[in-house]
């Protein structure tokens, strides 16, 4: 059994993926396009501006000048900030509480493994900032998912090895970070697009220690 969970925090804990996807929509709309939820799957688990680049592409648009990027990264951000400021604690998945509930009564250490540089106040936001043993977030790391980085940083934090961890995540970009870190690595959704995954759950409802067992 794993000495260490680590959660990502977008689509796995909250229901965040559905603010950025609503921002990058709101953004390509403004920049003449149409921007769908297949597409939106490419940038789960993807940093701010990889994210845009995967935008730009989708719309076919070329720009060169990084400020320019810049900034259209900021507006986005300014308004996923201003859907996440309306968060509360009924916004945290089904099971979610529970689960980590179990492990830590277990004697299992929780962490965050988020590539998001939001993930503090989002954690405000929901009541759940001090329940972690450790948040590694996108102002800690410099390597965005598929890099393994910010798991690999997570579990020297816990003072544990890779092996030793189990990675809960719901992005195909994640997935590979995790596999890459030598971490088993749980999915958390559809598992057509989650095949790489050691598991795949479709919500933490109902789930039991039995999960991490492999
Ligand atoms: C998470 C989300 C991505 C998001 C990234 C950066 O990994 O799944 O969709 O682009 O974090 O988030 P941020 O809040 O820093 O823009
Ligand atoms: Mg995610």
């Amino acid at each position: 059994k794993p000495k260490a969970c680590i959660f990502d925090l977008d689509g796995v804990i909250v229901d965040t993926a559905k603010y950025h996807y609503l921002a990058w929509k709101r953004l390509a709309k403004e920049l003449g396009f149409e921007f769908t939820e297949k597409d939106n799957e490419r940038l789960k688990g993807v940093s701010r501006m990889e994210s845009l680049e995967i935008l730009l592409s989708v719309g076919g648009i070329k720009i060169d000048d990084e400020n320019v990027k810049l900034q259209l990264a900021e507006k986005k951000n300014k308004w996923y900030v201003e859907y996440i400021n309306q968060m509360t604690k009924d916004e945290i998945l089904p099971g979610v509480i529970e689960f980590l509930e179990l492990l830590k009564s277990a004697g299992i250490k929780v962490a965050i493994g988020s590539a998001s540089k939001n993930t503090i106040t989002i954690l405000e936001r929901i009541g759940l900032k001090d329940f972690f043993d450790v948040i590694i977030d996108g102002t800690k790391i410099s390597k965005a998912k598929p890099d393994p980085e910010v798991f690999l940083k997570a579990a020297e934090e816990l003072s544990v090895r890779p092996e030793e961890c189990c990675v809960f995540e719901d992005a195909v970009a994640g997935i590979q970070a995790a596999k890459s870190a030598g971490m088993k690595v749980i999915g958390v959704g559809d598992p057509t697009i989650l095949k790489d995954a050691d598991k795949v759950i479709q919500s933490f409802q109902g789930q039991t220690l039995g999960l991490i067992e492999f």
